[in-house]
């Protein structure tokens, strides 16, 4: 299945570490990230699940449940969170899906046959509280994710959500914003009392407006 930004996540009932969920219901109102792996018992994907768990405070901070999944079965999933644990000096503390019948990845187009027929690639879902796709990253086996990238893409959704705003290149939370284009000079001057400052008529910065 094709899936595009502002689509409605499709829901799916799930065999996890944590227990079996309704998708939908488990997100409640809040935001989530869903993160596929291609297999357990690797060294990339090791680190990357650590990672995620020691960043627990972070994504909680956001309002954002996190849940990973590969095709690998439950069993597996429970002996690799022990090594997880040992070695990336952390405790998982988020469920890991297990899709040994591959339903989840073809749903969400995560089994890239060209790349390899069989094996989730590291896909990124951010869903927001309306259930909508708001945000889809796609790397290869080779390469590891940058959760640090996670959070910063999760702040700048976050903001843009409830703000004329967009976030320009390389944006760090607090730092200034660009007014959209949509907005006129005096709709802004209403809108961020923080004033703007007008480098072109398209390019228009002003203070991060939730701050
Ligand atoms: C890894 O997680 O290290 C990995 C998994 C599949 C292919 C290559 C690397």
């Amino acid at each position: 299945m094709t899936l595009r930004l502002g689509d409605e996540a499709p829901n799916f009932e799930a065999t996890t570490t944590e227990g079996v969920i309704n998708f939908h219901k488990w997100l409640g109102d809040g935001w989530g990230v869903l993160f596929s792996h291609p297999a357990d018992f690797t060294p990339v994907c090791t680190t990357e699940l650590g990672m995620t768990a020691k960043l627990k405070d972070e994504f909680l901070y956001r309002n954002v449940k996190i849940i990973a999944l590969s095709v690998d079965g439950i069993e597996s999933h429970k002996a690799w969170i022990n090594d997880i644990n040992e070695t990336q000096g952390t405790t998982v503390n988020f469920p890991i899906i297990a899709d040994e019948d591959r339903k989840i990845s073809e749903l969400y187009d995560m089994i890239h046959p060209n790349a390899d027929d069989k094996l989730t690639v590291r896909s990124v879902f951010i869903i927001g509280p309306d259930k909508k796709i708001k945000l889809m990253i796609t790397y290869p086996a080779s390469t590891g994710r940058n959760f640090k990238e996670i959070l910063r893409v999760i702040d700048s959704l976050q903001l843009t959500a409830y703000h004329k705003v967009a976030t320009p290149v390389n944006w760090e939370n607090g730092e200034d914003c660009v007014i959209v284009p949509a907005v006129s000079d005096e709709e802004a001057e209403k809108a961020f009392p923080k004033g703007f400052k007008k480098v072109k008529p398209y390019l228009r910065l002003t203070p991060q407006p939730n701050l």
